[in-house]
């Protein structure tokens, strides 16, 4: 069976699979503001907008940078009951990640994480984000950033995110992955420099050779009322690594978890979270697109339910399936070189 739209009203606080030493915001919870007698809408393709262009984040101009930050101060300015507010949105990836909607007489965790649903879910994720940010500052033409650490130029943290005067900085990151040192795929929790060429072989291993098929590239099925308990046995390749060890890297090797970004629950504090979801969002549209691969058409997937609030506070249902498409949705990713794609050589 799909997964249904989770009752917001039964999401657990704390939510059940908290790591030790986890410190939430927002009083507490990873819960949406959520008012009782509330139900979601169905979503609506914004067949009317314009397209909306992804740029690589180490490629954009000043311009943008200034619109970026204006829309994510806006962000986090907003009313802390706001769910548009970007503490809010930084814990809707906790609520669908550490077990706080429970679901089904067999209360099965709604992870979105170690299964066919952690691409479609994350795209949904950002879409809802990033229109918020485009709503704040009047402009529907804004679309977030990649993290194109699939190129050589682009595998430190990318500069728009180290400027300590913009809303886009984050302090728990690792002290020692500041650029210009690199992503370090091979031993993510080390201080050496990566490899460019061994970064390259990773992801064509994950992205290309080892991902031939819809379940070992997405992940395999995760299914409401099966009872069954996520684990990495499910996890897809791109997920896995570079998605997994990307996070891994960036995290503070001074915090228990590596918080922000190198545990699940905090990971959508740091705003660099939602550049690199970006690019492992575009690694999905050119394993589906360029390569021609095909995405999972089993319905129990494709009509399984997430609830998002939108750029108007409404509350929205989607079907995983629906974002495939990512034109109905009114974006495209930049067109960069992907040296990887012949396997690094
Ligand atoms: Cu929901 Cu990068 O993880």
């Amino acid at each position: 069976e799909p997964f249904p739209v989770p009752d917001l009203s039964s999401c657990k606080t704390p939510p059940t699979d908290l790591p030790n030493g986890a410190t939430l915001d927002n009083g507490g919870t990873c819960c949406p503001p959520f008012t009782s007698g509330t139900s979601p809408v169905d979503f609506e393709f914004p067949s009317s907008l314009p397209m909306r262009t992804r740029q690589a984040a180490h490629l954009v101009d000043d311009k943008f940078k200034a619109k970026y930050d204006a829309a994510l101060t806006a962000m986090k300015g907003l009313d802390e009951d706001d769910p548009r507010r970007f503490s809010q949105q930084a814990s809707v990836h906790c609520a669908w990640c550490n077990g706080a909607y429970l679901v089904g007489s067999d209360s099965m965790d709604y992870q979105v994480h170690q299964s066919w649903l952690f691409l479609p879910f994350h795209r949904w994720y950002l879409y809802f984000y990033e229109r918020i940010l485009g709503h704040l500052i009047g402009d529907e033409t804004f679309a977030l950033p990649f993290w194109n650490w699939d190129t050589e130029v682009g595998m430190s943290i990318p500069p728009i995110y180290t400027d300590t005067s913009l809303a886009m900085y984050d302090t728990n990151r690792d002290a020692c992955h500041q650029p210009p040192v690199i992503i370090n795929l091979t031993d993510p929790t080390s201080c050496d420099n990566g490899s460019v060429k061994s970064n390259y072989a990773n992801i064509y291993t994950h992205v290309v050779s080892g991902a031939t098929t819809a379940s070992l590239f997405h992940g395999a099925d995760y299914r409401y009322g099966s009872g069954e308990v996520p684990d990495n046995s499910r996890s897809g390749q791109l997920e896995l690594s570079p998605h997994n060890l990307v996070h891994v890297w960036v995290g503070s090797s001074s915090n228990t978890n590596r918080e922000n970004m190198g545990t699940l629950y905090s990971s959508g504090r740091d705003p660099l979270f939602y550049s690199h979801h970006a690019n492992v969002d575009r690694m999905w549209s050119i394993w589906n697109d360029k390569l021609g691969r095909s995405n999972y058409k089993d319905t129990d997937l494709t009509n399984s339910k997430f609830v998002f609030y939108d750029e108007k506070k409404q509350l929205v249902q989607v079907n995983a399936g629906d974002c495939y498409d990512m034109s109905k949705l009114r974006y495209q990713y930049q067109e960069v070189d992907t040296p990887w794609l012949s396997g690094g050589r």
